[in-house]
């Protein structure tokens, strides 16, 4: 039997120290901004984090995927930050933007600010969160002044920037979104589980732009 794991200091160091060893993997990979990487490790080092009590919430995404407890396949690179979220999935805060109101998408998408502005641990200079979606699933295009690196944990996505092609990212793969610059996700026939890292104005929030055009 899994044995929960307490939502406690202790738990978000860990989450913290694992996903900065995960940020330092994408150095690894043919990673185009390795000074980006080495700013955002620059950022987690530096943070403090102010546990906040935020209750559990769940939404329809996450019972599914609880349901499947997250059997898919998972990035080995990526290993010891699930080992860590795993356990406590049913634990944390799932959220939705609430500027949007497709039922589509409300019933098959969900994401959890681990440590931030609004995360189980509080932190005004980075953010480090989950981004869970179903298949067949169209995040539409967003844009935040934070700049933003994205990892596949498990399942596959793919990734559009601007005008640029879309971005086919099987787990395993990052993705490094710059300042400002609008992008939006897709997932076809397999779920997908992101982690996210934001650092510089992390206080915005994202803007969707739900008006845009999308060739998704
Ligand atoms: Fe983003």
């Amino acid at each position: 039997m899994e044995m929960r794991q307490p939502i406690d200091y202790l738990w978000t160091i860990r989450v913290l120290m694992a996903a900065k060893r995960l940020a330092t993997m994408a150095m690894w990979q043919s990673f185009d901004r390795t000074d980006e990487i080495e700013a955002m490790v620059d950022a987690l080092n530096k943070t403090t984090l102010t546990m906040q009590s935020i209750p559990a919430t769940t939404l329809p995404v996450v019972k599914r995927q609880g349901k499947r407890r997250l059997k898919y396949e998972l990035a080995v690179l990526g290993e010891e930050l699930v080992g860590l979220i795993r356990p406590n999935f049913p634990h944390l805060h799932w959220q939705q933007n609430s500027s949007i109101t497709d039922p589509d998408l409300l019933n098959n998408y969900a994401y959890c600010e681990l440590i931030g502005p609004t995360g189980h641990a509080g932190s005004d200079s980075v953010r480090l969160g989950l981004l869970l979606l179903d298949r067949n699933t169209h995040y539409p295009l967003h844009t935040h002044s934070a700049s933003e690196i994205c990892f596949v944990l498990s399942g596959h996505a793919r990734f559009r920037q601007s005008d640029k092609p879309w971005r086919s990212c099987p787990m395993g793969q990052f993705v490094f979104h710059d300042s400002n610059i609008p992008h939006e996700i897709q997932t076809r026939d397999d779920p997908a589980l992101l982690v996210y890292w934001w650092r510089g104005a992390v206080v915005e929030q994202a803007q969707l732009m739900l008006n845009a055009q999308s060739s998704a």
